[in-house]
């Protein structure tokens, strides 16, 4: 399959570059370096060359706390670059892959969202993926939008390498335990949008690691198998820490729609001690 990924040097993206290389698709991939989503006559231009079967667009301004501070950038970057993706995908008859985001939902849940709960972004990130969504909808029959959420990735920043580095230093910390998701590791997610690109069928998808955990569950099971079970965290609440973006508290998705076709992701921890094994760093 001829595949063209947006994103391509991203957490993701990159991952996705590698397991569609791995099982012999032809892929080619764009980053901000050599295409801005934002600009419509360039990116219908590169999907008229390329003429694509499928386009992955894991491109995405990331930074929620820059959104906040830049809400129109991030709808100009997150909602009409997407637009712009799906409507050049849709001209050449290419499926459209939407990678989206567990903060289009509000967070207020007693559970965790299925795909057909109604989004209720409660920050300019969320509110601008939630744009590129109904934009993507609209201008692309043949599609999938696939919300994700807590990546964490080989070589990427990501809150793993943070609380770890933060350990080693002997800095204190404080992690917040009213923020729930579902951790998420970048080889798993790139396998999973693969099997369902693969199986063609139009949609919303969750995919997420399996289970839910607070960001101080996910740092406390980091350094107990790092070897750093005697660092102490301080527990807090998202209400002590002071940020541009408010995060949507109890946010984990459960990937309903991706079960029903065969598509699962291991549990939570086991994803994150397949990372560390990797990186050299569990210790059981
Ligand atoms: N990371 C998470 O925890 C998380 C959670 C839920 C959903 N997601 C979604 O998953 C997808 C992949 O996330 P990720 O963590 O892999 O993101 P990432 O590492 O930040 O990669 C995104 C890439 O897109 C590029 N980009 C930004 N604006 C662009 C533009 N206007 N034109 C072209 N490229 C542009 C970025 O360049 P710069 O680095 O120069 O900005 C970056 O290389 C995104 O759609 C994101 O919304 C991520």
């Amino acid at each position: 399959m001829r595949v063209w990924i947006t994103g391509a040097n991203g957490r993701l993206g990159s991952r996705l570059m590698q397991v569609l290389t791995q099982v012999g698709h032809n892929v080619a991939g764009v980053d901000v370096e050599t295409l801005d989503v934002t600009d419509w006559v360039a990116v219908r231009a590169a999907v008229r060359t390329s003429r694509p079967e499928v386009v992955i667009h894991a491109a995405a301004w990331t930074d929620v706390d820059g959104c906040a501070r830049e809400p129109e950038r991030a709808y100009r970057q997150n909602g009409l670059g997407a637009g712009n993706v799906a409507a050049a995908s849709a001209e050449v008859g290419a499926m459209m892959v939407y990678i989206s985001t567990n903060e289009v939902f509000d967070g207020q849940a007693e559970r965790p969202y299925w795909e057909y709960d109604a989004p209720r972004p409660i920050n300019p990130y969320g509110a601008s993926k939630w744009a590129g969504e109904q934009m993507v909808m609209r201008a692309s029959p043949r599609h999938q939008i696939v919300r994700t959420a807590w990546l964490f990735a080989h070589g990427g920043k990501n809150f793993i390498q943070s609380i770890l580095g933060a350990a080693q230093a002997g800095k204190p910390l404080r992690v917040v335990t009213d923020e729930i998701a579902n951790p998420t590791y970048t080889d798993d997610l790139a396998t999973a949008v693969v099997q369902l690109m693969l199986m063609e069928r139009a949609g919303v998808y969750h995919a997420v690691n399996a289970g839910a955990a607070s960001r101080y569950d996910f740092a406390r099971y980091v350094l107990d198998h790092t070897g750093h079970a005697q660092t102490p965290i301080e527990a807090i609440t998202h209400a002590d820490w002071a940020r541009p973006s408010t995060p949507p508290l109890r946010c984990a998705l459960d990937n309903h729609a991706a079960a029903s076709v065969g598509v699962t992701l291991r549990p939570w921890q086991a994803a994150v001690e397949a990372f560390l094994r990797r990186e050299g760093l569990w210790v059981g």
